[in-house]
């Protein structure tokens, strides 16, 4: 079966289609490489041994897209392209609808027009807003609190309704907070701007490129003070993505996170520990739009998908070091 990953060369994408391809499905590749390099393709074929069909370009480039469904049956489309930044989303909005919100109406357009079925979304937990209660299941109200969330959460809607109308089978997977990387250190992640994100500011800093590590408040209502979040290992959330296409069929939404909250701190520690390296930090003010907590109630995707994370903090700080230092 041919699946269509759209942002393959991407972080959680280029590690999805090492397990699609571990699991013999045949994946074709669209990225504009606007965030991720080619070599992502070759370092995913030394992994696998397996090869990949690429296609650079954009998704809202409608004349590429009838080249790929016309070059290749494509049983489902795994839909990772799109911009992430949440700052940068507050600062260029339009740049964020545009991108996020076209490329998925039409992909949207062509599976129809070629009659392809399937298709998996990559949503985020950024749509449960400040969440009244912990940890989070599907069926908690929705809402957004920057313009990236918001094209999640329009996605979602669109999806809703396409749903209605064409009886696309529909699976919309919102992630918590990916970490680590690929134990080879040939696939991971690792931003040349200063990072926005925990995980790779923390890295920067340990491999002495970045000087101290501001984390951001530590008055939360929290163990420590500091922001608790749900990290997931990227390997996790790829087989994820594996078990959704095996179990496709209606629309359904899915949490993908371990359950377990950590904070800063206990982060920044066990990143410490594990790479027996030191991590400057300074506590700062809070930034703005933070929440306190966020971990998922991920039981419905074991219940239904048989799908649960299986990798611990110390992989997942392990994993996600090895990677830079290999890369440097
Ligand atoms: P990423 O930036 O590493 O990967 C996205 C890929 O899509 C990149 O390779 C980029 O070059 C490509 N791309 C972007 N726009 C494109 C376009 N119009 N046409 C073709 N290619 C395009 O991001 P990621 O962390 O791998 O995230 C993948 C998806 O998961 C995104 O939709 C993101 O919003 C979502 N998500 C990510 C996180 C996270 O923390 N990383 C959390 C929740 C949801
Ligand atoms: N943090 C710091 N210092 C930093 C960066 C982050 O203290 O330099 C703290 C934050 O305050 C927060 C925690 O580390 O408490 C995690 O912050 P991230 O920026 O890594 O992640 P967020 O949970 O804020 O958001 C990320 C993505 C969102 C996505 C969400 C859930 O940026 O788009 O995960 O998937 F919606």
């Amino acid at each position: 079966m041919k699946i269509l990953v759209t942002g393959g060369c991407g972080y959680i994408g280029s590690h999805t289609v090492v397990e699609l391809l571990n699991n013999n499905y045949e994946v074709v590749i669209i990225d504009n490489l606007s965030n991720s390099k080619k070599e992502v393709i070759d370092n995913i074929k030394r992994i696998t041994g397996k090869d990949v069909t690429f296609y650079e370009g954009n998704v809202q480039d409608k004349s590429l897209l009838d080249k790929i469904f016309k070059e290749n049956k494509i049983y489902a489309v795994i839909h990772f392209a799109g911009f992430k930044a949440v700052g940068e989303s507050v600062r260029e909005p339009l740049k964020y609808y545009e991108n996020n919100l076209d490329s998925t109406l039409y992909l949207l357009e062509k599976m129809k027009e070629y009659g392809c079925k399937n298709f998996i979304f990559s949503s985020s937990a950024t749509v449960y807003g400040k969440p009244d209660k912990l940890p989070i299941k599907e069926d908690f109200p929705l809402s957004t609190t920057n313009p990236y969330g918001t094209t999640k959460l329009m996605i979602e809607g669109i999806l809703k309704d396409v749903y209605n109308a064409d009886k696309l089978n529909i699976t919309i997977l919102r992630y918590f907070n990916p970490i680590g990387a690929h134990e080879s250190g040939l696939l991971g992640e690792n931003p040349n701007d200063i990072p926005n994100n925990l995980m790779p500011y923390i890295v920067k800093v340990a491999t002495g490129e970045l000087e101290c590590l501001s984390v951001f408040g530590n008055d939360y209502d929290t163990h420590d003070g500091t922001g608790v979040r749900d990290y997931i290992h990227v390997v996790d959330l790829a087989k994820g993505h594996i078990k959704a296409l095996e179990h496709i069929g209606g629309l359904h939404y899915y949490n993908l996170g371990t359950g377990n909250g950590y904070s800063v701190l206990d982060i920044v520690n066990t990143f410490s520990k594990v790479n027996n390296v030191k991590v400057n930090y300074k506590i700062t003010d809070r930034r703005p739009g933070d929440i306190d907590a966020c971990y998922a109630d991920s039981s419905l995707a074991f219940k239904e998908l048989g799908w649960k994370a299986t990798k611990g903090l110390e992989e997942m700080c392990k994993d996600s070091y090895n990677y830079v230092i290999k890369n440097k």
